[in-house]
């Protein structure tokens, strides 16, 4: 096994200051749950543009799994974890790393995030119908140029946004409610990434995913259970909607879930409102709340109630993408990846490398988008060891 050189422990109530602190570098945190699920997905990230939080080993509590995850990761990737489990890590990942570091670097941050904390006091979440008309042709263009493809989406949603300002001020529209259905990787849940970014958030965007809540106990999980029982305290969706910062929810694989989840939101879809079993409650009136599934077209009628369907103001079938739509997708990524590789590591890659790489991939032999993501970090670091043998 090569051990990787460094654990970065940080303080996780200034885990805004190193997000920002990443951020500077044109770096994401990711959270290693997120692989655990889909170990597959490592082939799509890159070192250099990715810092590893290892954190949540902790509650999985397996020295040999927990070595063999690491040792996916090439040595370009950063890895950092809570400070609080510094012995733990000391004793479980004594193999994978060889120092572990209290990191402090990130604190001077700080005044930075005051300055933006203080703008955005009062107001918490930012939402579609605080935009004025300027900010929203802003909003829009961001979010076109987020999402590949699917223009007739585009142009209805930009329909379905300006009528449900007008209504919502009425009081006639609480919430704008978006069904989106169709195959793998073609770019569902990156709609709700792309409106959470085009509303500027900086926090984590509100995400449900109702394929964990199949089971019967399942709305206690969601909003909590009620005072007096174990574990009595607000559900997961209270907590990501009050950690995010935007008026947009996400809840994926919505058809995974049972009769009573379906229940609880078309209450919520009347009402505008989230109500916990503690009767706590967030108003979201003003939000946007997308539903995404990979149902038929037919399962859709059977699977979903005539009622809640009816409750959806917009419902679409998304398409596999056309070959001209991933061309401007892998040039996007081509461009990206090279730009942070050369801020990062060396600034040695140009435009004849971005060709050399852009000419290898053959998109008409992908219909999700992950394994054509997949596809551009093989070609590429393909091409990048090239170059070095090459070079020698
Ligand atoms: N139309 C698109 N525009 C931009 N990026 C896309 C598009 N389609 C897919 N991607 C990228 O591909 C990856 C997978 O897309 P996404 O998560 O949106 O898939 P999905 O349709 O929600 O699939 P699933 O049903 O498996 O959840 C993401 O990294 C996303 O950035
Ligand atoms: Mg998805």
């Amino acid at each position: 096994m090569i051990s990787k050189s460094e654990l970065l422990l940080y303080n996780p109530s200034q885990f805004r200051e190193l997000k920002a602190f990443y951020a500077s570098q044109d770096k994401e945190i990711l959270s290693i749950t997120k692989f655990i699920l889909n170990e597959a997905l490592i082939e799509e990230v890159y070192g250099f543009e990715t810092v590893i939080d290892i954190t949540s080993l902790t509650n999985i509590n397996n020295q040999y799994h927990s070595e063999r995850l690491i040792n996916l990761f090439d040595n370009q990737f950063v890895f950092i974890a809570d400070e609080n489990y510094k012995s733990f890590f000391e004793e479980q990942l004594r193999f994978c790393f060889s120092n572990f570091k209290i990191f402090e670097e990130y604190s001077q941050q700080k005044e930075e995030l005051q300055k933006t904390d203080k703008k955005s006091i009062g107001k918490k979440h930012k939402r579609i119908i605080d935009l004025k008309t300027d900010q929203l042709e802003s909003f829009f263009y961001s979010f076109n140029e987020s999402l590949y493809g699917h223009d007739k989406f585009k142009d209805d949603f930009k329909v379905q946004v300006d009528n449900f300002r007008v209504f919502n001020k009425l009081g006639e529209h609480k919430i704008l409610s978006l069904f989106l259905m169709g195959d793998s990787g073609i770019g569902k849940t990156e709609v709700a990434r792309a409106i959470h970014k085009a509303l500027e958030g900086q926090n984590k965007m509100a995400k449900i995913n109702f394929g964990n809540y199949s089971s019967d106990n399942s709305l206690n999980s969601l909003i909590g259970s009620p005072r007096g029982y174990i574990g009595s305290e607000d559900g997961e969706i209270f907590i990501r909607v009050e950690k995010s910062d935007t008026g947009v929810i996400l809840i994926d694989e919505f058809e995974k879930s049972n009769s009573t989840l379906f229940n609880y939101f078309l209450d919520v879809l009347e009402n505008g409102k989230l109500t916990s079993s503690l009767t706590h409650e967030i108003d979201l009136n003003g939000f946007i709340i997308i539903f995404t599934s990979n149902i038929s077209k037919e399962d859709f009628k059977k699977v979903i109630s005539p009622e809640l369907r009816s409750r959806f103001d917009y419902k679409c079938y998304f398409s596999i993408l056309k070959n001209q739509d991933k061309l401007k997708y892998v040039e996007f990524r081509i461009n990206s990846v090279v730009k942070k590789y050369n801020k990062n590591v060396a600034n040695v890659l140009d435009d004849d490398f971005k060709l050399k790489v852009f000419r290898k991939i053959n998109v008409a032999k992908f219909k999700n988008m992950r394994d054509l993501n997949k596809a551009i970090k093989q070609t590429f670091v393909q091409k990048l060891n090239e170059r070095i043998i090459k070079l020698h």
